[in-house]
Formats: structure tokens, C-alpha cells, sequence
């Protein structure tokens, strides 16, 4: 038996679906619960922590005696590359293949000896539902963070739809590029219309039984048996949304975001110097920044899982050179399908005194650096929501999920967005010199500012919507206070 303190402690395990994009936020939220008095137990898959511990170093996974690291198996066969996994074939293996491992971990936690609390309560990731079981089983309470835009959860929320109105499967693949796409519907709760081609990706399929549009189902229903949902989001960005929540069958939704500032509160020095990268990150570009006018660097990273062909690439890289803008560039070791990401020379000695590029950055420090005028993003929720946090206006070319309804609402209703369809030069140049230097980008650039200001309101005490929504997650859903 451990000491009393520490047996009455509450214990969170943190359980991230296996990708960038959801390891970082689920962190920083176990960060911020382990400052509100839990234990917490983080749960990577194997290959993950064997990344983040390549990436990182040993201190990035050291945790407390009260902040622990544990690991199980992602159903996947053993691989030493590092690169993004195929996301059909995790979302098919996680849900097929970690449930036993997960349960056999929280009694292994649950039998621990000394200073390890027994398990009060899941918080787990929205596509992570097989842990609900979990839950279930044992009687506690289970709270499920999709780490998606409010826009984005709602969409997913409506595929059932999608099918009972017979929008999907689609009759045949022509509806792809038929215009089909254009098609507006104005019943998604809280979204006066969307197009067809906003709504996350994973409907576009002419098959029945097709992998993501079923796992998309199966995963939208299992949250229904949560105690709570989570959003990393905020009230004033998308209360409508946020508000039509309210109405549906899900148990109550809550706006926790965004996560990169109530963290802020954090002041534990000893969780500093755990992180989650997955490759490794080089920091010189921040010095680089220091050097440049503010406002006047294009940003350019399309996440974690993109990737793009080498003719996009090097449209990109064109586009950049033709708009005569410093620009900082990570082009991620994978970016490329199948092939290492190789550009034009005459592209390299042409840029070299404006252009930074590397392969991963500390993206956050980036975004709120002075020097950043503009992002050049693939609309990931994360990138978007750091983007807001840094007033930084952004051209968006969406890659896949719901990166699609992120675009729609920083273009049209958030007001701090330019779409780029197709990647080509003259539309990259174009594009960039809009935002960066006419009077179209300054007033992205005003609105993001509004927008920063409304996040920086929603993260402070003592009465930020998403301060105070944090605080009942934590008293009324996990600890089970009334
Ligand atoms: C995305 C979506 O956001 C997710 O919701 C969707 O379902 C799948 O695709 P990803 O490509 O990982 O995921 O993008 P994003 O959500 O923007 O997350 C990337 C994270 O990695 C961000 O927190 C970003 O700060 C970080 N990052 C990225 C770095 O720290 N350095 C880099 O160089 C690039």
C-alpha cells in the first residue's frame, strides 16, 4: 500500500491516438491535470515512444513519480523506419487489436504496489473508443478528446446522415471531379451551409464497406458512451457549433482550447522538458527569425502526415521564389510520397539568402515568433489553432479528415484564410504576395490579431469559457463532484 496521500490521489491514464497531431495536445492536457492534482499514466504505442525517445532524448519521456510513461503494442508489424504510419491501417489496428493490451495495463496499474493510485478515470483520444469498454468494466469515468475543430467533429458526427440521405457511397468515381463535390446541403446542426467538399474527406468513396467511412461511424456511435466530450477549441471561435452540441445525443460537450495557452498555467518546471516529437527538431531557425524584420517571413509546413507529390513540391518551391519573400520552409524527411523530397538547384542558390529550410521545427515558438507575417498550412486543427494563438494569418491547401472544414471556416467565417486549390506557381506567388503585402492580408492579419485576443480571454481565470469548462471536466466528469 502506498501512503496515504498517494492512494487518494486521482489517476488519469492519457491514451492519444498514435499520430503527432493528437500526441501533442493529449500531452499538454495530461500536463495540465497532473498541475490539477492527478497522477497521470501517459500511454504511447511502442513504435511512438521508441521515436519520441530517438528524437528527444531520455529526459523528453522522464517524467515524476506522479507522471508516468507506459507503452502497448499498435497492432502493426515492427518497423525501425521513421515516418508517418499508414493512418487506414492504424485507425484498423488500433481499434481491432488494443483493447486486451490497454485493460491488461490498467490492472497491472490497478495491482502496482506502493506509489501508484488506483485508476480513477480515462481520458482518451475521440478515435481511441475501443476504451470505453475499458471504462465501462471497471465503473469509472471516461472522457473522450477529439482533438478536431468543433466544424470538424460535427461533420463527422453527421455521416450517418451522409449515407441515410444516400450522399455517400458515391454512385461512381466521376462524382469526384463532376462538380458533385459543389454540392451545398443546410442541415448539419449549427453550420448554416456547407459544401460537400468540406466536409472531411473520408465520405468521398464509392465503396460500402469502405475502412475509414466505417471506422469514422463506428467511432462517431461509441462516443455517445462517454462520460464527456472534450474539444480543443473555444467558445467564441465556434459557439454555434459548440452550442448545437447541446441538442444532439452526445453526452455534454465541452470547449477546452486552446490547450498551447491554459498550459501556460502550468508552472511545473519538471514537466518542461518532457515532449512529444516525433522527429527530431531543430531550434536554430528561431535565432534566424530573431534576425528578420517583424511580419516579414512566409512560414510553410504541412503538419505530420501530408504528403504531396515532387511536382507539388516543386511548384511550392517556385511559387516562394517568385513571390520574393523570406520564407521558412520544413520539409519533413517524408513529405514526398515514396521518394526523398529533392529540390530544383537553380530553386536552392536562387533563394539562398531569404529561404530557411529543415525538416522539423519547434512549430509553436515559430507561429508566435514577430517575424512570421503569414503560414502557408495544410489546415491541421492543431497548426490552425497555434496559428490563431499567433495572429498569424494563413494560406491553406488542405490535405485530408477534416483539414477540409478547417479550410472552409478559416477562409469564410473566420475571416483569416486564403484557399489555394491547386498547387501551382503563379498561384503560390500570387497568393503569398496578397498576404503578405496587400491590403486584402493586412486585414486577415487585424482579424487574426481579434481572434488571438478572444483565444488569450477564453484560456485566463478566473473566467475564460475555456478556464471554467476545464475546471468542470475536471470536478464534475472525473472526480464525480457535484
Ligand atoms: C492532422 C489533423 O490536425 C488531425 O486533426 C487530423 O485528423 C489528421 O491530420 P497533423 O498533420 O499532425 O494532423 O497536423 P496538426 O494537427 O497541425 O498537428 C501537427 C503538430 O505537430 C502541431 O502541434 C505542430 O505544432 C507540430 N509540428 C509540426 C511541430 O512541432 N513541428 C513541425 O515542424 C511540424
Amino acid at each position: 500500500m502506498g501512503s496515504l496521500s498517494t492512494t487518494k490521489k486521482p489517476h488519469a491514464v492519457c491514451i492519444p491516438y498514435p499520430a503527432q497531431g493528437h500526441i501533442n495536445p493529449m500531452l499538454k492536457l495530461a500536463k495540465l491535470l497532473h498541475f490539477k492534482g492527478f497522477h497521470i499514466t501517459f500511454v504511447n504505442t511502442e513504435y511512438n515512444h521508441r521515436r519520441i525517445l530517438k528524437s528527444r532524448g531520455p529526459d523528453s519521456l522522464n517524467g515524476l513519480s506522479s507522471f508516468r510513461f507506459e507503452t502497448i503494442p499498435d497492432g502493426l508489424p515492427d518497423s525501425d523506419v521513421d515516418a508517418t504510419q499508414d493512418i487506414p491501417s492504424l485507425c484498423e489496428s488500433t481499434r481491432k487489436t488494443c483493447l486486451p493490451h490497454f485493460k491488461n495495463l490498467i490492472s497491472k496499474l490497478n495491482n502496482a504496489s506502493d506509489d501508484v493510485p488506483p485508476v480513477s478515470c480515462i481520458v482518451s483520444d475521440g478515435v481511441m473508443s475501443f476504451t470505453v469498454d475499458a471504462a465501462e468494466e471497471l465503473g469509472i469515468p471516461e472522457v473522450l478528446f477529439w482533438t478536431t475543430s468543433a466544424c470538424g467533429f460535427m461533420c463527422y458526427t453527421q455521416y450517418h446522415q451522409l449515407i441515410g440521405k444516400g450522399l455517400t457511397p458515391l454512385k461512381d468515381i466521376s462524382y469526384l471531379t463532376n462538380g458533385y463535390l459543389e454540392t451545398t446541403i443546410d442541415w448539419v446542426p449549427g453550420i448554416k451551409e456547407i459544401r460537400l467538399k468540406d466536409i472531411p474527406t473520408f465520405f468521398r468513396t464509392t465503396n460500402p464497406d469502405d475502412l475509414m467511412l466505417d471506422f469514422v461511424l463506428g467511432e462517431c456511435k461509441r462516443s455517445q458512451r462517454a462520460s464527456a466530450i472534450i474539444l480543443n477549441t473555444f467558445d467564441a471561435l465556434e459557439h454555434n457549433i459548440l452550442d448545437a452540441f447541446n441538442s444532439s445525443i452526445l453526452p455534454p460537450v465541452y470547449s477546452i482550447g486552446p490547450l498551447n495557452l491554459l498550459i501556460n498555467e502550468v508552472t511545473d518546471k519538471n514537466l518542461e522538458a518532457i515532449r512529444s516529437n516525433l522527429w527530431k527538431e531543430d531550434s536554430q531557425c528561431l535565432e534566424w527569425l530573431d534576425t528578420k524584420e517583424p511580419n516579414s517571413v512566409v512560414y510553410v509546413n504541412f503538419g505530420s502526415i501530408t504528403v504531396m507529390t515532387s511536382e507539388q513540391l516543386i511548384e511550392f518551391a517556385w511559387g516562394l521564389a517568385n513571390s520574393n519573400k523570406t520564407f521558412l520552409w520544413v520539409i519533413r524527411p517524408d513529405l514526398v510520397a515514396g521518394e526523398n523530397a529533392v529540390l530544383p538547384p537553380e530553386f536552392v542558390t536562387q533563394t539562398k539568402n531569404r529561404g530557411l529550410m529543415l525538416s522539423w521545427c519547434p512549430q509553436e515558438e515559430v507561429l508566435s515568433h514577430p517575424a512570421i507575417g503569414g503560414f502557408l498550412t495544410h489546415s491541421g486543427w492543431n497548426s490552425t489553432l497555434e496559428s490563431v494563438c499567433g495572429g498569424v494569418p494563413m494560406i491553406c491547401w488542405p490535405f485530408f479528415a477534416e483539414q477540409q472544414t478547417n479550410c472552409r471556416f478559416t477562409c469564410k467565417e473566420w475571416e483569416i484564410g486564403l484557399e489555394i486549390e491547386d498547387a501551382k506557381r503563379d498561384k503560390v506567388e500570387s497568393l503569398v504576395k496578397v498576404l503578405m503585402d496587400e491590403k486584402k492580408g493586412k486585414e486577415m492579419k487585424e482579424k487574426a490579431l481579434e481572434w488571438k485576443r478572444l483565444a488569450e480571454d477564453a484560456a485566463s481565470g478566473p473566467d475564460g469559457s475555456s478556464f471554467l469548462n476545464l475546471d468542470k471536466v475536471v470536478h464534475q466528469i472525473l472526480l464525480g463532484q457535484t
